[in-house]
């Protein structure tokens, strides 16, 4: 049986954090969102505790810039930043952000 295989596709990421930028490479399917993409690149004190089920509201970030429109609110995600006090379309959970080739050139800024 010929298998199929999806192409690989290389990811840049950059994130703004604490006064510094980090460029942070991926390709599709290594991580499933961004929070983890982060989480486990960049030394962020207190970011992502509930590890990605959207419920600590600690993976806060600001998208600074994006070739595309962002995924939709995943499950409870605009309930939950509306509790943080969050109303702006461009602050979202980075645990509901899901990878793939469109977050390519990505630019955001962690806010917790
Ligand atoms: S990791 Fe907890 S809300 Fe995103």
């Amino acid at each position: 049986m010929n298998k199929q295989h999806l192409p690989v596709r290389d990811i840049t990421v950059l994130v703004n954090y604490a006064g510094e930028q980090y460029k942070l490479l991926t390709f599709t399917n290594e991580y499933r969102s961004l929070m983890m993409l982060i989480y486990d690149n960049i030394f962020t004190d207190g970011f992502g505790e509930c590890l990605g089920m959207g419920k600590c509201g600690t993976c806060l970030v600001e998208i600074i810039k994006m070739q595309t429109e962002p995924t939709a609110y995943g499950r409870n995600e605009e309930v939950n930043l509306l509790k943080a006090g969050q109303s702006k379309e461009t602050i979202r959970l980075a645990c509901q952000l899901l990878i793939d080739e469109k977050m390519d050139g990505l630019e955001v800024k962690i806010l917790t």
